[in-house]
């Protein structure tokens, strides 16, 4: 430390001494105010179990480079406490070393605890033993939820207290967020969600954290909570009190990717222009939701069939490089807001109508003056006149005026020279394969019951697999085989995706969707005189983040299981002997590691298995 450095510190800390002045954060009908000053905080979102340690601190930098002040990140409940009582908080899930990187970039935190977080997280973040708390309900006035939920909020509050992480205790915390989009869940369930939001603002704001708590998307939020914005567009959010500020918690910068679907995209343009509308109505929090939207690693991601990458055509890739021309965009637009903000901060703005479909926001109080020039329409160019002069303005676009004079910045506008380049990689990869056998009734290590179990009550979601194997015996007599014809198999499971497998041989495979899981296998199979080996593979892709009491929606094979086509009609496999085994034989071997990827012989070359099921492939660069 230089000694120029030192003295500031040594007068500094005079000052908080003999000054009296105490780190805090509060705020009032225009913004959040640290440390006595009204702020415009523009935040972003970047999930820490989304990355890796090693990519944190680089993330970190881009996002204070591309001009945010705050990070913001749910809690991952499910990855901090796998099973009751037993906390995990090291590598992916250090939370604590996380935000301390996000101090020493200098930038604030918003944790967003929840436990609830939906989130495209398995779950929504809640710990899969949750379900089996005896009379447990989530999200509602259940005391053994609440209990739960309580204990595990009080936990990560003490955990960031231990560490001083609070800004009223010197650290980078300035807001932190209880529940999660509750408001649609209240509105549904009425008197018992009413009764829950009040406890959990109470709960929460009872923890004495000394920063504030918000609620997002709960218009009923209790005071002193800040209930906010979360949506494409917020420019006409209005919180519940004009004491609280207008902020918007999650814009949403493009969209999640489900399994098969389309890969969602949001113009920089649009988003751009979303923001300095919700500026210019007064607004003072805006977060990206994503800023770094990363990867859903391992078996994370909830939904259902919620792919791995959770890119969200954030302005950081899934891989952390800048998503051009999104983030300099962005980056160019935090630059104006910024140098606007002594204007912003300092009064509400006055709205003038400067022609059809345009207008001017104009921020005006002694010794600054900023101004937005809106034109609305979303096909014409537009002339505007304001003050001496006149601004052009392409369509759905604003300009940021610092000084109401100069446009520095149009959210139209994007600059070029930041596309993308791809390099294509030259050397081939080199795939191995090792195809797994189907499991059927005969083995050993299965359990048995005569009944159709539910899938996650038998798994514990330890693995995303269960077969459900029984034996088919055929009289010799029968009549199909005479005529040479094969039964009709029907087989209706609760999702969500479903391989049929008759003696070994794949008869097919079904799956369900993201807005409805539910599946029915029909179609005509061989059998043959004698036993048959019906082995049902049922595949969970994810457990459900969202919707009232999402945690007591099924999967797996639930019935009923038919087969048509008999001398005796239809015969009902589903009260028959059915035996069970969890998850895949690769799985127990642990082929996607290191060591337990040598214990089987690999497919190389040509001969590498294609379309075959049940196919494990590996590849090394
Ligand atoms: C919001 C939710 C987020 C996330 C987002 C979609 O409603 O609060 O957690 O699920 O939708 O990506």
């Amino acid at each position: 430390m230089g000694k120029r450095e030192f003295n500031g510190v040594v007068l500094m800390m005079l000052c908080l001494w003999v000054c009296g002045v105490t780190a805090s954060v509060t705020y009032d009908h225009k913004a959040i105010v640290v440390d006595g000053k009204r702020r415009i905080l523009i935040s972003g979102s970047i999930h820490y179990p989304r990355s890796t340690p090693q990519m944190w601190p680089d993330l970190i930098q881009k996002a204070k480079d591309g001009g945010l002040d705050v990070i913001q990140t749910y809690v991952f409940w499910n990855g901090h406490e796998p099973s009751p009582g037993q906390y995990y908080f090291e590598d992916r899930f250090d939370l604590v070393k996380f935000v301390k990187l996000a101090q020493q970039a200098g930038l604030y935190v918003h944790l967003r605890i929840g436990p609830y977080i939906c989130a495209e997280w398995n779950l929504g973040g809640f710990p899969v033993w949750l379900k089996y708390v005896p009379g447990i309900a989530f999200r509602t006035d259940n005391e053994p939820f609440k209990a739960a939920m309580q204990k595990f909020t009080a936990k990560i509050v003490s955990l960031m207290k231990e560490n001083r992480l609070f800004q009223s205790q010197g650290g980078p915390i300035i807001l932190s967020q209880i529940e999660n989009e509750y408001g649609p869940v209240e509105w549904e369930i009425g008197a018992p969600g009413k009764a829950y939001t009040k406890w959990a603002a109470q709960m929460a704001v009872g923890l004495d954290t000394g920063v504030p708590w918000v609620m997002c998307k709960q218009e009923d939020a209790p005071d002193p909570v800040i209930d906010t914005c979360n949506g494409f567009y917020c420019e006409n959010f209005k919180p519940n009190k004009n004491t609280k500020p207008k902020m918007w918690t999650e814009n949403w910068t493009g969209w999640y990717t489900d399994f098969g679907g389309a890969v969602p995209r949001r113009p920089a343009e649009d988003l751009a222009f979303s923001v300095a509308r919700f500026i210019q109505n007064g607004g003072s929090f805006v977060n990206y939701y994503m800023y770094h939207g990363g990867t859903n690693f391992g078996r994370t991601s909830g939904g259902l069939f919620i792919a791995t990458s959770y890119d969200y055509d954030a302005p950081l890739d899934e891989y952390g490089l800048e998503n051009e021309p999104k983030y300099e965009h962005l980056r160019a637009l935090h630059k104006a807001i910024k140098q606007s903000e002594p204007a912003l901060v300092a009064t509400d703005p006055k709205v003038q109508s400067l022609g059809y479909n345009l207008e001017a926001h104009v921020f005006s109080a002694p010794g600054a003056c900023a101004a937005f020039i809106a034109n609305y329409d979303t096909k014409s160019y537009a002339k505007a006149k304001f003050g001496n002069g006149q601004y052009d303005l392409p369509p759905w676009s604003i300009s940021i005026l610092p000084d109401c004079k100069t446009v520095v910045y149009n959210t139209a506008k994007v600059g070029y020279g930041w596309l993308k380049k791809m390099t294509p990689v030259n050397s081939a990869f080199a795939w191995q394969s090792y195809n797994e056998e189907p499991a059927s009734s005969s083995q050993a290590d299965s359990i048995a019951a005569y009944a159709l179990w539910e899938q996650v009550n038998v798994t514990r979601d330890s693995s995303d697999y269960l077969w459900y194997m029984t034996d088919v015996n055929v009289n010799a007599n029968e009549g199909f085989l005479k005529n040479g014809q094969s039964p009709l198999l029907t087989v209706m499971s609760a999702g969500h995706v479903l391989h049929v497998f008759i003696n070994g041989q794949l008869a097919g495979t079904v799956w369900g969707g993201l807005g409805n899981p539910k599946l029915t296998f029909s179609d005509n199979v061989k059998l043959r005189a004698g036993n048959n080996k019906l082995s049902l593979l049922s595949v969970a892709v994810g457990l459900p983040n969202v919707g009232v009491h999402f945690e007591t929606w099924n999967a797996g094979v639930l019935g009923p299981v038919t087969l048509k086509g008999l001398n005796e009609g239809t015969r009902d496999l589903s009260r028959q002997k059915w035996s069970y085994k969890v998850g895949l034989k690769g799985e127990s071997l642990s082929l996607h590691t290191e060591s337990g990827s040598s214990s089987v012989e690999w497919i190389q070359g040509s001969l590498v298995a294609k379309k075959q099921p049940l196919t494990w492939y590996k590849v090394r660069k």
